[in-house]
């Protein structure tokens, strides 16, 4: 049994793995900010479990830190808080600078100087696990190899350029004070919980509800998409078995483009293709990202387990069956988000 002090926690990944790790009897200690995207509705599983304590707080607390760490003592930090999503960074860059290039380094300071105090044992048995993305290496050809760990940082978006600083801060802090860091570079996610403003979730609630289905551009655009489970099996393994100072590349092996995936959501909802609108395209829209996962598999024997066929099929039935949910997110103030990014989007 680990302790996991997990940031972000209540967000559509790090509540996947808060709720894997709980049933697998680890001891989780949530510390979460609850921006727009977070929502403790998706831990209400194991809210009262003695095994799981929630702290609303804010990666760059440091006083907060520098409470909670010693309190607690956890075997890892895994960081998943951030700002995740493309389109807002491009309205807010700055949102993006504060959490995700500051936040995680106030955090990795305070980890660090904590970490400092350990007996040697404890200390070489630590891990910072850093969350983070394929986007902070750019953008691909449909006939350049995939993503490998040696790929060149060429970040595009605002949100991909903080993810990137943020790799870098944990890298420096490896090779600076010896902090035992992992960085997992992972593909696009999706499944159950995740926030109606990224394509999937969208797509399928603007669909239930007969609304347009907003592409942007032709809607080639190719994305890797893994389902949310295996990632979060992936990290687990990385904590226990991955070596430290080192980054692996997860990815679903499962190239799709845009509208491939919105033909498939309109065909699982029995809803007319008619419903698709190309509208204006993304500012710098990045063309495909596709990550190969070679060392992960050759070194930790990791490989998705559920084929987009099926984990397509288990997000829609999870959308259809909690509809609450999600219903009671476009209601709110993400009336306001959708009107800045849709209402004045140009058909085409
Ligand atoms: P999300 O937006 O659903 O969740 C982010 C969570 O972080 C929310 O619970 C939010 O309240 C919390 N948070 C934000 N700022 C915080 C702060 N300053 N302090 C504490 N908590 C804060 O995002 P997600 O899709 O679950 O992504 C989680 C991580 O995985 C991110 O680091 C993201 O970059 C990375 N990632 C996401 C994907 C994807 O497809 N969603 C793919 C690869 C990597
Ligand atoms: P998104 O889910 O925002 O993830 P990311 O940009 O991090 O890959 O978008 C996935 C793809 O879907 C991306 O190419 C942009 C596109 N997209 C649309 O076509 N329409 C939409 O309304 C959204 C949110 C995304």
């Amino acid at each position: 049994m680990k302790t996991l002090l997990v940031t972000g926690g209540a967000g559509f990944i790090g509540s996947c793995f808060v709720l894997q790790r709980i049933a697998a009897g680890d001891k989780v200690i949530n510390l979460d900010k609850l921006t727009y995207s977070g929502n403790l509705m998706n831990l209400k599983d194991v809210e009262s479990n003695p095994n799981y304590v929630f702290i609303h707080g804010d990666i760059g607390d440091e006083k907060l830190l520098r409470k909670v760490l010693p309190e607690y003592q956890p075997d890892a930090v895994v960081n998943f808080a951030a700002e995740s999503h493309v389109d807002r960074s491009i309205v807010d860059p700055d949102s993006f600078v504060r959490t995700n290039v500051m936040g995680t380094s106030i955090l990795l300071r305070c980890v660090k100087d904590w970490w400092n105090t350990l007996e040697a044992e404890k200390k070489s048995a630590f891990r910072f696990h850093h969350i983070s993305t394929d986007e902070v290496f750019g953008t691909l050809s449909m006939t350049d190899p995939a993503f490998t760990e040696e790929t060149k940082f060429a970040p595009n978006s605002p949100y991909s350029a903080s993810k990137a600083s943020s790799d870098h801060f944990v890298r420096a802090f490896h090779e600076t004070y010896g902090l035992p860091t992992v960085i997992t570079n992972c593909s696009n996610n999706y499944g159950p919980r995740q926030f109606p403003e990224k394509l999937i979730p969208l797509m399928i609630a603007n669909a239930l509800n007969d609304k347009p289905l907003p592409v942007y551009g032709e809607g080639l655009n190719v994305r890797d998409w893994l389902y949310v489970e295996d990632h979060c099996k992936a990290i687990d393994l990385i904590i226990h078995n991955g070596r430290v100072g080192e980054v692996y590349n997860v990815g679903g092996h499962n190239e799709k483009t845009n509208i491939e995936i919105v033909k498939i959501i309109c065909k699982e909802l029995g809803k007319p293709e008619s419903l698709i609108t190309h509208v204006a395209d993304r500012k710098g829209h990045d063309m495909r990202y596709a990550i190969d996962p070679t060392k992960i598999h050759n070194e930790l024997g990791w490989l998705p387990e559920t084929k987009f066929e099926d984990g397509i099929k288990k997000t829609i039935k999870w959308y259809l069956e909690n509809k609450e949910w999600w219903e009671t997110i476009i209601s709110g103030e993400y009336q306001n988000y959708y009107e800045k990014m849709y209402a004045h989007r140009e058909e085409i």
